[in-house]
């Protein structure tokens, strides 16, 4: 377990995030989520993990505390049933020791969109983003009134792709890299700091659950990778981390060029192809 020297006792006792946050995540039952439990734990962190499975939450919880010594709250919920949803909210309103947010829990429905039926993909938007949105609004007010706190947003490469033939699922991974953008923006001067998260193909459960198959996939990252790198990140305090992407000038193009593009959205008048005879 990390030695957290506390360097002055007075900060500690009126701030009680400052020496070693405590990092609530959700989806922290298996893959992506279990491994940042696991990753934050050896950090020295105290955890509070969410998800609807408790017996997996406690078997995690029991080894963890076994190997890292931390201490490890387990909340079930079901991010989908607002009555849940609301408890969480309220742990992170009130927990003044939660000084990091991992917003991971996500799902996705396999099938074309025609193919879908409505109440599954209105229950991933749900997940995805409504939750994710919720539990950042509850935590993050009091993040910028302490002027410190991170929320670490798990998105995913599709949002970048309407052709990777996963329309809806991308479309609420659209919207996690948007919102930790402008949260970025917003909370980054009042010391809180947001990450975006884009892993590509990770080997966990979220391809079985779906009906889908990661053995025809082309080329699949561990989750521990993932995650490590996804630290990394996090270490040199990225607005966005991509850990598949290795060229990192594509990225910045593909920001410079939609940058590029801000002072020519204030027109009077609409472009030279859109004018008619009447305009
Ligand atoms: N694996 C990939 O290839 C990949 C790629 C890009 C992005 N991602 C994103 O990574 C995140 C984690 O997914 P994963 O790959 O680690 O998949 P996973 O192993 O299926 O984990 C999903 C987690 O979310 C929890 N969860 C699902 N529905 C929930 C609900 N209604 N309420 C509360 N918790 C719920 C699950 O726990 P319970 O079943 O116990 O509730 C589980 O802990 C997701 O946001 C996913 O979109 C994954």
């Amino acid at each position: 377990m990390t030695t957290i020297i506390n360097m002055d006792p007075a900060r500690e006792e009126s701030n009680p995030m400052a020496a070693s946050p405590s990092v609530l995540i959700t989806g922290a039952s298996s893959g992506i989520g279990a491994t940042y439990a696991e990753r934050f734990a050896r950090r020295g962190h105290d955890l509070v993990l969410v998800a609807r499975d408790r017996a997996r939450m406690e078997a995690l919880a029991t080894r963890l505390r076994q190997e890292s010594g931390v201490a490890i709250d387990i909340l079930q919920a079901d991010l989908t049933q607002p009555g849940d949803l609301a408890a969480v909210e309220t742990r992170l309103r009130d927990d003044a020791r939660i000084g990091i947010l991992v917003n991971n829990a996500g799902a996705n429905v396999g099938g074309s969109f025609i193919e879908q039926a409505t109440d599954d993909v209105a229950r991933i938007v749900a997940l995805n983003t409504t939750a994710l949105l919720r539990l950042a609004s509850a935590v993050a007010p009091r993040f910028a009134r302490a002027g410190e706190g991170a929320i670490i947003n798990i998105g995913s490469v599709v949002g970048l792709a309407p052709e990777f033939n996963a329309t809806v699922y991308g479309a609420t991974k659209a919207f996690v890299l948007f919102l930790s953008q402008g949260l970025s923006l917003e909370l980054a001067p009042r010391g809180v700091y947001v990450q975006a998260v884009l892993p590509a193909a990770t080997r966990t459960e979220i391809w079985e659950r779906s009906g889908a198959d990661i053995n025809t996939l082309p080329a699949v990252m561990e989750v521990g990778e993932l995650v490590d790198a996804a630290l990394v990140g996090f270490d040199r305090r990225e607005a966005v981390t991509i850990p598949p992407l290795h060229d990192a000038a594509q990225w910045e193009a593909y920001q410079a060029a939609r940058q590029a593009m801000l002072p020519g959205f204030w027109q009077e008048h609409a472009a030279a192809r859109y004018q008619t005879a009447r305009s």
